[in-house]
């Protein structure tokens, strides 16, 4: 695509998290914790023609650069994404994200009497298995829709 036709703008400065799974960004943006309230200037393009996936999401984040911990959770919802540091409208970093052996502190496991949901301060920590993530504490297994136990 030229950039006559890019659907959504370049940006000067932020990060482009590129080859999103279609029907993923708006989980993308929960992990990131954006839900339009905090002041962030995000583009969004959803089902966008993609030569390597068909159709992709991208989600552009301005002036802002992602943790590691927003990394791991995103590489369970993404796989395949791209992030793309932008500065002076160049990109100035691309890297693909990893599949972390461990996501610590940022999925809330869905057991009422696991120690992590009790009130304990206990951060949640989980186990990154091919198919799924296993809770370290009481080995629940969360296999679908890993974006809807994300702590907020
Ligand atoms: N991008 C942007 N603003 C910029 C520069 C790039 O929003 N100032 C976006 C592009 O639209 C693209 C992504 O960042 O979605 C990566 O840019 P680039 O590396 O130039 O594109 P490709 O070569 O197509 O990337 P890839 O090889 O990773 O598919
Ligand atoms: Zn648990």
């Amino acid at each position: 695509m030229t950039d006559q036709q890019l659907r959504v703008s370049k940006i000067r400065n932020g990060t482009v998290i590129d080859h999103i799974p279609s029907g993923q960004a708006l989980n993308v943006l929960a992990i990131l914790g954006i839900d339009g309230t905090g002041g962030d200037v995000v583009s969004i393009g959803m089902n966008v023609p993609s030569e390597r996936l068909g159709r992709k999401d991208v989600v552009k984040v301005e002036d802002r650069e992602l943790s590691q911990s927003e990394l791991d959770v995103l590489s369970l919802v993404a796989p395949d994404a791209t992030i793309n540091i932008i500065r002076e409208y160049d990109v100035t970093e691309k890297h693909r994200v990893d599949r972390p052996e461990r996501v610590t502190g940022v999925l809330r496991c869905p057991n009422r009497n696991c120690i992590t949901t009790e009130g304990e301060p206990v951060d949640s920590e989980f186990e990154v298995l091919d198919d799924g993530i296993r809770c370290v504490y009481c080995d629940t297994i969360i296999r679908d829709d890993i974006a809807s136990h994300i702590l907020v």
